[in-house]
C-alpha cells in the first residue's frame, strides 16, 4: 500500500486510541444474559421461526442466491408475494423489499429530495437517514429531538418540497415520537413525511405492523420504512407506501438498482417471521410484562428516566466511565453495551439496555439492583 496511505491509516487509528472512541468486534457471548440485541421478541433465537424457515419449500429453480438486481434477474413472483403480504400487514397500497433498513433509507432519501428541496430530520435520527440525507443534493437541517416548535422554525425557512423524517422508536434513546403532532405540522404545511419504523416493527400493532398503524396513522404518513433485522429476528427492509411511490423507487432509487436482489432464503424468514409473530402474537403482551418489570424496579431510582419500550438508557458521561461500567455488568453475567460518541454526541454516553421476552423476571431484577448500586 502507499506510505502515504498507510501513514493516514496510522494516524487516524491512534487519534481514536486517544480520544476513547477505539471500536473493535466482540463475539457474541452465550454465556451473558442478553440485555443488548434487537431480538426483543426472541425470533432470532426462536427454533420455531428456525424450523417454519427450513421448511418452507422453494418453489424456483434459483435455490441459493438471487443473481441479480431486480431490475435484470433478481425479480420473481415470489419477492412480489412477500411484498404484497407486507404491503397488507402495514396498510399500505405497496411495499418495495430492501437488503436493510440501511439501504433503504439511503434510498429514499438519496432519490427523492432533490435540489431546491429540504430534508429536516430530528437529532437523534438514525446515520442511515444523516447518510441518506448527504447524498441527496436537497438541503438539509435537523431539529432539536422531539421539539416541535423548532421543527416549525426550520419548515417556515424551508425551500422547495419539504421532507420531515422521524423515527416512531429513537434507537439509542428509546423514547417515542409526537407522532399525530408531527402529522398535523406535516399537513399544514404542505410536507411530506418520512417515518421509520425500525424499533417498532413487530413489537407494535396487529400483526407487528408498526407504530403508525397502530395509533390509526398509517394513511396520513405517506413514506414509512420496516425493517426485520431487529424484531422480527431476520434480516432485510421495506419502504411502504403507494403504488407510485414503488414505481418511483424502482425508476430511481440506485440503492435498489445497483445491487443484487434479496436471496430466496431471506424472502422467505420475511414471510415465515410474520406468519409466525401472528401465530405467537402473545409475544408482544410477554414482552410488555418484561418491561413493566423493569420500570417497577428501576422507577424511583433518581436520574433515571423510564421509557415506554424495549430500549431504556442509562447515562453515564464519559467514554472510559461508561465502558468500565458495561465491564462490570459483563463481569456479573450481563451482556449491556456502553454506547459513545460519534453514534450519541460526545458528553451523552451511555448504556443501552434492551428487554427481551426472553429475560427471566429474576434476571431482570439483579441487572437493576447492580444499575442502582
Ligand atoms: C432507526 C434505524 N433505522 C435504520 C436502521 C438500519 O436497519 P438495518 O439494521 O436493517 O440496516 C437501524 C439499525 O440500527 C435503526 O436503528
Amino acid at each position: 500500500m502507499s506510505r502515504k496511505v498507510e501513514a493516514f491509516i496510522s494516524e487516524k487509528l491512534n487519534d481514536q486510541h486517544h480520544s476513547g472512541l477505539y471500536r473493535r468486534l466482540t463475539a457474541f457471548n452465550e454465556d451473558l444474559v442478553d440485555f443488548s440485541s434487537n431480538d426483543y421478541l426472541g425470533l432470532a433465537r426462536s427454533k420455531g421461526l428456525a424450523l417454519a424457515i427450513a421448511n418452507r419449500q422453494p418453489a424456483f429453480p434459483r435455490l441459493n442466491g438471487s443473481t441479480g438486481s431486480r431490475l435484470l434477474t433478481g425479480n420473481d413472483s415470489f419477492s412480489e408475494e412477500v411484498e404484497t403480504m407486507l404491503a397488507r400487514i402495514f396498510s399500505a397500497e405497496t411495499a418495495l423489499v430492501f437488503n436493510s433498513g440501511y439501504t433503504a433509507n439511503l434510498a429514499i432519501l438519496s432519490s427523492l429530495p432533490h435540489r431546491g428541496d429540504t430534508i429536516i430530520y430530528d437529532e437523534l435520527a438514525h446515520a442511515s437517514i444523516k447518510d441518506g440525507a448527504r447524498l441527496s443534493l436537497a438541503k438539509r437541517y435537523s431539529f432539536k429531538h422531539n421539539d416541535l416548535n423548532d421543527l416549525e422554525r426550520k419548515i417556515r425557512n424551508a425551500s422547495g418540497r419539504v421532507y420531515i423524517v422521524v423515527e416512531s422508536i429513537y434507537s439509542m434513546d428509546g423514547d417515542v415520537c409526537p407522532l399525530e403532532e408531527l402529522v398535523k405540522i406535516a399537513e399544514h404545511n404542505d410536507a411530506c413525511i418520512i417515518l421509520d419504523e425500525a424499533h417498532s416493527t413487530g413489537v407494535m400493532g396487529t400483526g407487528g405492523a408498526g407504530m403508525a398503524v397502530d395509533s390509526k396513522l398509517s394513511q396520513r404518513i405517506p413514506i414509512r420504512i420496516y425493517t426485520f433485522g431487529k424484531a422480527m429476528g431476520v434480516h432485510g427492509a421495506c419502504i411502504a407506501g403507494s403504488a407510485r411511490l414503488r414505481e418511483y423507487l424502482i425508476n430511481f432509487a440506485r440503492p435498489f438498482i445497483y445491487t443484487t436482489a434479496p436471496d430466496y432464503h431471506t424472502l422467505a424468514s420475511i414471510a415465515c417471521a410474520f406468519d409466525f409473530l401472528r401465530a405467537n402474537i402473545e409475544l408482544q403482551g410477554m414482552l410488555q410484562e418484561k418491561i413493566q418489570v423493569f420500570e417497577n424496579e428501576m422507577r424511583t431510582h433518581r436520574e433515571f428516566r423510564v421509557m415506554p419500550g424495549a430500549i431504556q438508557t442509562i447515562h453515564i458521561p464519559g467514554p472510559e466511565h461508561v465502558r468500565q461500567r458495561a465491564m462490570e455488568l459483563r463481569n456479573h453475567g450481563f451482556d449491556v453495551r456502553p454506547i459513545v460518541s460519534p453514534t450519541v454526541p460526545a458528553g451523552k454516553e451511555r448504556l443501552r439496555i434492551c428487554l427481551h421476552t426472553f429475560n427471566s423476571v429474576d434476571e431482570i431484577k439483579a441487572l437493576c439492583n447492580l444499575l442502582k448500586t
